[in-house]
């Protein structure tokens, strides 16, 4: 049974430890004993508050978006936790969002504001 095997997954700094399963993934296994070392949000690729940089080992990785992880990104080692399964010990670290990050805000109508106070002046 490959997916019952566990890692060691080491988060740095501080170098706390917290077990994995090849089946779950990181914040699945976070979730299920209770702790909290990486940022957790939809679970699900959606939100993009999970990003993590893999500093050594291996793991398997499922469609990640660009929006929240670039092809540069990736080269870096960076992925969401929620979509990283572990295929051995990894060692991690919390990534920071991209400059161009935004969280995702509902937007009706793109010609209404409801501040108001978006754009100012420039009156021609
Ligand atoms: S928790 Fe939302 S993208 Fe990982």
């Amino acid at each position: 049974m490959e997916g019952s095997v566990r890692h060691t997954i080491t988060v740095e700094p501080g170098g706390e430890e917290f077990q994995c399963r090849e089946d779950q993934h990181l914040l699945e296994a976070l979730k299920s004993v209770g702790r909290r070392l990486i940022p957790s949000g939809c679970h699900g690729g959606g939100c993009g508050v999970c990003r993590i940089r893999i500093i050594e080992g291996e793991a398997e990785f499922k469609v990640m978006s660009r929006r929240h992880v670039t092809e540069e990104d990736r080269r870096e080692g960076i992925a969401l936790a929620c979509r990283t399964y572990p295929l051995g010990e990894l060692r991690v670290e919390k990534a920071p969002r991209p400059p161009a990050w935004a969280p995702r805000t509902p937007s009706r109508n793109q010609n209404q504001s409801e501040s108001g106070n978006q754009q100012s002046g420039a009156n021609r």
